[in-house]
């Protein structure tokens, strides 16, 4: 039974957001019935004395987050990203939850080592540092390789971070159940399935490997970009509680002054952060999705180096072709055509009307690009279109949102490194080439080779496969005589036929 567990920890929890004035916040936030109200803090306000006092300078429900700890502090990152969940205002709120914590012992991140990789710090390194950064998952120190003297970097997890979050994920999953059986209302926020999602991103970076994983499939998607680096896996130092990489130095994106008197072109440098981050997520489908500027450096010769890989996007290659043709709509401002294409992905119930809807979407349009220059937004203009797009009755994507909340930080970056620069003017030739590569003449090329490689190989096989079919549902009945080997050159000659219309297509481009 864990139930008296939970019920004290909720308990401590309620008392903390009551005695930081974050009860009231998030009452708010989530429209929370009268009697709800009076029941819950009811319940909490003779246990006031047991809750946190948090950090005054906080705002209340960051403060509250705060003062509970790095499963807390998590849970109000991930909602940050989630205003569909708690309202746009609360999310803004809540991203200036920093996730800093003091480092765990030298001792202790030894231990973890030894235990990891089966040997001593002092057999695998010949030095290694105190810890550079430390976060309320991780913490970093900088060693080098005992064989060959490489410089790497080393990722250890907290000792004992995983207990830590199970037991304060079992109590969250306690209370979204009570909230549902207790106020019914509540459903439509969905409170069971985002501890799931949490407790999905939680899982992701609790497993070094798959952190290490991630960063060699980003390494790999990006060998190509000009002026972006991402370290190197050394995956015989790498376990699920130790990462070991290559050590990549450079100056923060942050620091202005120390750019400049390195000479760095700021200029380029904005533009080359948001067509990289928009190039991995079109072309690529595979994003960095924690592109803050802690980060984000930038070496000596001026590339940019990303680190942490513990937030990445998906998007599918479907959608990346229809936000593609979203965008472009919203470029030419063709907005019948942008009502139409989500429509035609299913993304818009069919039963509303498109007319109304393309009038809604020139009310996102029209004000963004009527405005200056230097205040247009890709990321405003996201958000904007999922909010009409939301009461048109589309679902909401939490890889989109994840989209749109790292554009929102990308865009700080680049402004930051450029405070004119022109969001759309940077972006559009990345989003126009996407749109030749993937929906114009050369991506129904590459459909039909694909299409073509496939029948190729499965064409042959088709009719036995479509035989074996009719075997199984008529099985009872006696079966006439086949002649499978005959039957595959239809379409082994159908197979080549395309393939070599493709060639012959693709000659003539
Ligand atoms: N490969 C590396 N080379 C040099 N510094 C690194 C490397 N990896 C991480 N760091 C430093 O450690 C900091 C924390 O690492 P990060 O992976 O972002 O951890 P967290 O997930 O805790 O934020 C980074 O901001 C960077 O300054
Ligand atoms: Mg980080």
């Amino acid at each position: 039974m864990r139930g008296p567990h939970n019920i004290i920890r909720l308990i401590r929890t309620g008392a903390t957001f009551e005695r930081t004035g974050a009860m009231k916040v998030v009452l708010d936030a989530f429209e929370a019935p009268l009697m709800m109200r009076y029941a819950i803090r009811g319940l909490v306000w003779p246990f006031q004395w047991l809750g946190y006092k948090g950090d005054q300078k906080m705002a209340p429900a960051p403060r509250a987050l705060n003062a509970l700890g790095p499963a807390y502090i998590k849970f109000g990152q991930v909602l940050s990203t989630r205003p569909d969940v708690v309202g746009s205002e609360l999310a803004v709120q809540l991203r200036v939850l920093q996730d800093k914590l003091p480092p765990f012992s030298m001792a202790e991140a030894k231990a973890e080592v030894l235990r990891e990789l089966g040997k001593p710090v002092e057999a695998l390194f010949s030095s290694f540092s105190e810890p550079v950064a430390a976060a309320s998952l991780a913490q970093v120190h900088k060693a080098h390789l005992a064989d060959t003297g490489d410089a790497v970097a080393v990722k250890i997890l907290r000792p004992g971070i995983e207990r830590a979050f199970r037991k304060d994920i079992d109590a969250f999953y306690f209370a979204a159940r009570a909230i549902e059986v207790l106020s019914p209302s509540s459903r439509r926020l969905r409170p069971m399935e985002v501890i799931t999602h949490f407790e999905g991103v939680v899982a992701g970076e609790l497993d070094l490997r798959l952190e290490s994983s991630a960063a060699s499939e980003y390494a790999a998607n990006t060998e190509t970009d000009d002026s972006f680096v991402v370290p190197r896996v050394r995956w015989h130092l790498s376990r699920r509680r130790v990462m070991t990489m290559d050590w990549m130095e450079g100056i923060s994106i942050g620091d202005n002054d120390a750019l400049d008197a390195a000479g760095h072109d700021r200029q380029h440098l904005a533009t080359r952060a948001l067509q990289l981050f928009l190039s991995h997520a079109l072309r690529d489908g595979f994003f960095h999705g924690d592109m803050h500027q802690g980060n984000l450096k930038v070496a000596g010769n001026g590339d940019i180096i990303a680190y942490d890989f513990g937030i990445m996007g998906r998007i599918d290659e479907y959608t990346r072709r229809v936000y593609a043709e979203i965008l472009f709509g919203f470029i030419r401002k063709d907005y019948q055509r942008v009502a139409e294409v989500h429509f035609e992905a299913g993304y818009v119930p069919a039963h509303k009307d498109v007319d109304e809807f393309a009038r809604a979407l020139r009310a996102v349009g029209e004000p963004i690009f009527g405005m200056d220059a230097s205040q247009i937004s890709m990321a405003r203009l996201l958000s904007y279109l999922f909010e009409v797009t939301e009461r048109f009755g589309m679902e909401t994507r939490t890889e989109l949102i994840l989209l749109q909340r790292t554009m929102v930080v990308v865009e700080g970056v680049a402004r930051s490194l450029d405070p004119h620069m022109n969001i759309w003017q940077v972006a559009q030739p990345t989003v126009e080439d996407y749109i030749k590569e993937s929906i114009g003449p050369k991506a129904l090329l590459k459909d039909m080779v694909k299409t073509a490689r496939i029948l190729a190989r499965f064409g042959p096989l088709l009719p036995s496969i479509a035989e074996a079919a009719l075997i199984k549902q008529n099985s009872p009945q006696p079966l006439p005589p086949t002649k499978p080997q005959l039957s595959g050159l239809p379409w082994m000659v159908f197979g080549g036929f395309l393939t070599g219309l493709t060639i012959w297509v693709s000659k003539g481009l």
